[in-house]
Formats: C-alpha cells, structure tokens, sequence
C-alpha cells in the first residue's frame, strides 16, 4: 500500500490532536503535534528570557533550540522532547498557551518550525496537525482534513480537559485564551490558519469521537487505494 501525508487543521481545541493520533494508530503511520514544537520554542523563550519580538534575538536563539519527539508508550503517542528534556506537560500550562500564538507568529520561528516539520514528511505516512500544514508545510498533501466545531462547545470540551489538572480554572479563562490565539492565528503575516483549498471540512460539534474517527478513515482510506491502484 503507498503511503499518504495527512494534514489536519483548524482553530484551537477542535479535536485535531486527538483525531490525528487515533488515524495514525489505526494506519499505522506517525503522528506528529506540530502545536507542541511551537509551544516547546515558546517554553525556551519563557525560560530564557528572548524576547520574541526581536529578530535578531529570536534568530540567534532557535541556534540554541533542538526538538524531538519520543515515543511514550504509556499515552500511545509521542512527547516532545527541548534540547533532550522532555517538556510535553510543561508546553500545556496556560502560561505558555498564552504566549505561544504571538511567539508563533515570528517569521524566524516559523521559518525554524516548516522546515523541521517538512522533514519529517521525507518518508510519508504521516498524521500531522496544526493550523498551516496543508497550506504551507505540505501543500501538495494527498489528505487534507479542515476541522471545525462550535466555538462553545470548543470551549466546554477545552476547560473539561484543562480542569483536570488545573482546578481552579473558570470558563472565561478558556473562552478568553481560545478567542485570543484563534485572531492571531489566523491574522497572521506568516502563515496563518486557513483552509487550503483542496481540504475537507470535517465538523464535529455534534460528532463522537468514534463517528469523526470513523468519516476521516473512510476519506484516508479511498484516498490511499485510489492512489495504489494507479
Ligand atoms: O495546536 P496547539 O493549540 O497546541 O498550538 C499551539 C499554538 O501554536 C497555536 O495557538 C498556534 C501555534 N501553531 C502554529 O502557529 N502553527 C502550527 N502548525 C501549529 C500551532
């Protein structure tokens, strides 16, 4: 069977995550979170006080900043990995979720990010999220997946997921952080979240987990066996 690059994006907190690891399981294919490479350089910028809108001080820090990611055989997919630390629960506090779009949207630091993610789609066979990927890490993406769901319901899901291990956090604090990365996401000069033309937009506001599941396999899979009887 040849194997395919499948782009999921969308605004924040649609499922993209969850749907990408689940259809990279099933195909057996890699799945890569491009969110957690921003957040991981966002996290170094915190820690090491660059500040992010300075070019020049942005460029000489990326020099400094390795990524990668390794397997955890625990959660099933993948934790990002800072200069050989592994960082994936610290790159999901709010204190970096706040941060993370304006430090994404550096041309230095998106420069830094396409190219490593174009990389790993060297061999194919790869479920990749994010909110450019279709439109400009793999533009020529054999699957490309544009999902979306209801800005409250977003919410509810996010602050359920996000409660978990932060008690305390309310509703407006979710609703505030959501509204503020979905505009600079998609305002942005640099690549910003749109819907590649050739995407299909999968909504799963009202949608299981399962049934999502179950629409975008169908849609890989007629995609991978139109392209191996070629
Ligand atoms: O998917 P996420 O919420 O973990 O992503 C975190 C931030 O990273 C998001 O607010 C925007 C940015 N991002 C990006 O600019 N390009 C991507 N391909 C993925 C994420």
């Amino acid at each position: 069977m040849e194997k395919i690059i499948i782009t999921l994006d969308g605004y924040s907190s649609c499922g993209k995550s969850t749907l990408a690891k689940q259809m990279a399981k099933v195909l057996n294919y890699i799945f890569i979170d491009s969110g957690a490479m921003y957040r991981a350089i966002t996290l170094y910028f915190v820690e090491n006080q660059i500040d992010y809108t300075n070019d020049i001080t942005v460029q000489a820090a990326l020099k400094n900043i390795s990524l990668a990611f390794d397997y955890n055989a625990i959660t099933g997919s993948s934790d990002i990995l800072l200069n050989g630390r592994n960082v994936e629960n610290e790159i999901r506090e709010m204190r970096i979720s706040n941060l993370v779009s304006d430090v994404a949207a550096n041309q230095f630091v998106r420069e830094f990010g396409v190219a490593q993610q174009q990389k790993m789609g060297l061999q194919k066979g790869i479920v990749m999220d994010g909110r450019d990927i279709g439109t400009t890490v793999f533009p020529n993406a054999e699957l490309k997946i544009f999902v979306t769901a209801d800005p409250a319901i977003r919410v509810a899901r996010r602050h359920l997921e996000l409660a978990a291990k932060n008690p305390g956090i309310t509703k407006e604090e979710v609703q505030a952080n959501l509204a503020m990365r979905d505009e600079i996401d998609s305002t942005r000069e640099f690549s910003p979240l749109r819907k590649a033309d050739d995407a299909v937009v999968l909504d799963n506001s009202h949608l299981t987990r399962e049934e999502q599941l179950n629409t975008a396999l169908q849609w890989a899979n007629e995609k991978i066996n139109s392209i191996s009887v070629q």
